[in-house]
């Protein structure tokens, strides 16, 4: 029997290409692993109803992690329009298959490294190296949402917030509601996942990223527990800022900041904003970390338009395997890894079309995995 089980979730679109990049590298690595295919993505939502079916999460209490590539989503009505005749009438709503696997599975930790490779013709500056702990179960992704409002949710908020209630006199179809809810626990353990990891890699300085002077209630308790959780790591400073601020302050200057912490919105837009600074989309890598199962991706989408063509970088794909080495406890494998991936960085001979080159998806992992 193999070490590791690790469930192989590819979805649909560019989501195939890459991971077909991701086994090269690992075939190369060799791994004691198993690979379990999983049913994930806009077909399965189509065909059966379900992009997440649940055979596929059967699976996933199963393994010792994940690998995910990519799935297309598409806003509610679109969604319906493609689902099978018989499906049609059953008033199902498509959600994201990998924010609800983030939920299921209490993957609260969302890790984004963000690091500029010598040599990447897509740095924005070189020498950046920035880590985004997004916390990943909460806040404006609870999914309770309203469109309409329910009767009994109009009156509740209409009586408790007089007299700011300008929604009061419309029909309940005429505005919509979505919590942003956060929990002061939920709060403390991605901070402390930062600062531990502040602790562990030897970095300087917390940023916790937020919007509490408008935002009160939620951000505020996020912000609180963040002074909290730093009192217990008096060797590592914090600091913090307004989400809106924070966009042009990395801009102006990324080697202000070092390892930054958000709730899961703003985390989502910080952490795009950061993998762009070093190198956009080919480069973003992601694990979404849980306590018994991690779940690791590349931050991009799946690119409907690119499916197929082996055109788009594999990069960010190939760093998650990274993660997923080091969380497997492979770290010598997954700094060998790295220094491979640096390394056909550095010499610029294997570039995809982002990069300015010509060679494909898998030229790249092929290269990658020479030098390991
Ligand atoms: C990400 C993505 C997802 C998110 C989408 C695909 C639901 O943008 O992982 O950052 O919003 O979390
Ligand atoms: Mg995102």
């Amino acid at each position: 029997m193999a070490k590791y089980r690790i469930a192989w979730l590819p979805g649909d679109g560019i989501g195939i290409d890459v991971l077909e990049a991701a086994k090269i590298v690992l075939d190369k690595i060799n791994l004691d692993a198993e690979y379990i295919h999983g049913d994930i993505g806009w077909e399965f939502w189509c065909k059966e109803g379900d992009a997440f079916p649940e055979r596929t999460v059967k699976l996933l209490k199963n393994v010792d992690a994940a690998l995910f590539g990519a799935i297309t989503s598409k806003p509610v009505k679109a969604a319906q329009a493609e689902l099978a005749p018989e499906l049609q009438s059953k008033n199902l709503v498509y959600r994201s298959p990998i924010v609800r696997m983030r939920q299921m599975f209490d993957l609260y930790n969302c890790l984004r490294p963000c690091k500029a490779y010598p040599g990447n013709p897509l740095n924005f500056k070189e020498g950046i190296n920035l880590v985004v702990f997004r916390e990943n179960t909460e806040d404006l992704y609870s999914g309770v949402e309203f469109n309409p409002v329910p009767r009994e949710l109009a009156d509740l908020l209409t009586k408790i917030s007089k007299p700011f209630a300008p929604f009061a006199s419309l029909p309940l179809d005429q505005y919509a509601v979505s919590c942003k809810i956060n929990t002061k626990s939920g709060s403390e353990r991605i901070i402390r996942a930062a600062f531990d990891f502040a602790r562990k890699f030897h970095r300087k300085k917390v940023t916790v990223v937020h919007k509490a002077n408008v935002v009160r209630a939620t951000d505020g308790l996020f912000f609180e527990a963040a002074k909290e959780v730093a009192g217990q790591y008096p060797e590592i400073k914090m600091d913090d800022a307004n989400i809106d601020a924070m966009t042009m302050w990395l801009l102006k200057n990324p080697f202000q900041y070092d390892v930054l912490v958000a709730p899961n919105l703003y985390g989502d837009i910080i952490s795009d904003l950061c993998a762009q600074m070093v190198g956009g989309l080919g480069f973003g890598c992601s694990g979404n970390i849980g306590i018994k199962l991690a779940v690791f991706e590349p931050t991009h989408g799946s690119a409907p338009k690119y499916a197929g063509q082996y055109k788009v970088n594999p990069i960010a794909t190939i760093l998650a395997v990274k993660m997923m080495l080091d969380w497997l406890g492979e770290t010598t494998r997954g700094s060998r890894l790295e220094d491979a991936v640096a390394a056909v960085i550095k010499e610029g001979s294997v570039r995809t079309y982002d990069m300015g080159g010509n060679a494909s998806t898998l030229d790249m992992a092929k290269a990658i995995a020479d030098k390991f």
